[in-house]
């Protein structure tokens, strides 16, 4: 058999995704958003609010639906153009689940077995955990093959998983000896990857961080922002003047990483400016760098929120976008796979 090449293979696009399940915050804008909407000089990018994979564990119902457009209004408030890029929530394009059900069939369970964040996640109540929180690589491998996307931009704790979505790809390409999927590229940044809790420079900032005060939310007013930056935790020595100084103090690593993110410095650079200065000083200059960099975003944020119906518009806009693109690469891959008939006998 020869091997057919596909009908047709994007060269340059992206397709990356967050899940709706709490409250947005300034890891993911520096880790994912602001690179998102960076990517939009030079990408087709496609952008998605992956409501199926946040009821991967149990979310209620009225909040769903609130997280899923802050979800949206922060990406836009980052400045992913809606109209330049494609933005929607997974649901509404049926086309993922589609091809996440084929995906199950294409993954192996020792593929799935390998996957930490699952072994994370379900912790030891693993026989407890959805059926969904298991396969939910199956589905991420969708998102992005279903528009062929060459490119993801995502965290260094994804990388598993976007090499499970090459196997898938490889697995189908080889199965069916056609060249349908593309191999995606990770793209991961080194810039605000890892951003920490303000309370605890070990632990990555979090959404699902019970410590509200560890965090900064895009939802948070300037007071609030300055309030948890005064707070947050450092030790007693003043900042060194390079980066190995910052060996083991993780706090002030943190907050070293942070003003870099913000001002677009590398962590040399702030120390060459800030080293010798004590936590009290540098902190005023976070605190002034950060509420100048955050208040437009927070207030675009807000004025989205008390918006609804055009986020509803916005996402619904994308989503139909998003079905025409997904369309024909459903029929190839119905066809590739025999559900629909036009294979001659
Ligand atoms: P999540 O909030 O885990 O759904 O992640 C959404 C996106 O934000 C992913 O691309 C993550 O890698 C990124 N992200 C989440 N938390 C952080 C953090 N503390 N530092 C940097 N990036 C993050
Ligand atoms: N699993 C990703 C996360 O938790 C979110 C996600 C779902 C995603 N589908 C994707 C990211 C497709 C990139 C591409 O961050």
């Amino acid at each position: 058999m020869t091997n057919i090449k596909s009908r047709s293979l994007p060269k340059n696009r992206v397709f990356s995704g967050a899940q709706p399940s709490g409250n947005m915050h300034l890891g993911n804008y520096l880790g994912a958003f602001r690179n998102w909407a960076r990517l939009q000089q030079d990408f087709e990018c496609i952008y998605c609010v992956v409501d199926l994979h946040a009821i991967t564990v149990w979310q209620d119902p009225a909040d769903l639906v609130r997280q899923t457009r802050e979800a949206a209004a922060a990406y836009i408030a980052s400045g992913v153009d809606p109209k330049r890029s494609i933005l929607f929530n997974q649901s509404r394009v049926a086309a993922h689940s589609e091809l996440a059900w084929i995906f199950n069939c294409v993954a192996r369970m020792g593929w799935l077995n390998r996957m930490t964040q699952f072994k994370d996640k379900a912790g030891k109540h693993r026989e407890r955990a959805s059926v969904g929180l298991y396969v939910y690589p199956d589905l991420m491998a969708a998102d992005i093959l279903t528009y062929k996307a060459t490119h993801v931009p995502v965290g260094e704790d994804q990388k598993q998983h976007l090499e499970l979505t090459r196997d898938i790809a490889q697995k189908f390409n080889n199965d069916y000896d056609r060249e349908v999927f593309p191999i995606v590229e990770p793209l991961i940044s080194k810039e605000g990857a890892r951003i920490m809790s303000l309370r605890d420079g070990s632990k990555k900032m979090s959404k699902s961080d019970p410590s509200d005060a560890s965090r900064i939310n895009l939802t948070d007013t300037a007071d609030s922002i300055v309030q948890k930056i005064r707070k947050a935790k450092t030790d007693p020595e003043p900042l060194p003047e390079d980066v190995a100084g910052l060996d083991g103090r993780p706090e002030a690593h943190n907050l070293v990483g942070i003003y870099g993110a913000l001002t677009d410095k590398s962590m040399e650079a702030v120390l060459k400016e800030h080293g010798g200065t004590g936590f009290a000083e540098f902190k005023k200059t976070l605190v002034d760098v950060a509420v100048a960099h955050l208040s437009p975003i927070t207030g675009e944020m807000a004025r989205l929120m008390d918006d609804p119906a055009e986020i509803d518009q916005i996402l619904s806009d994308g989503a139909e976008r998003a079905a025409a693109l997904a369309a024909p690469v459903m029929e190839e891959v119905r066809e590739t796979v025999g559900l629909i008939g036009r294979h001659t006998y």
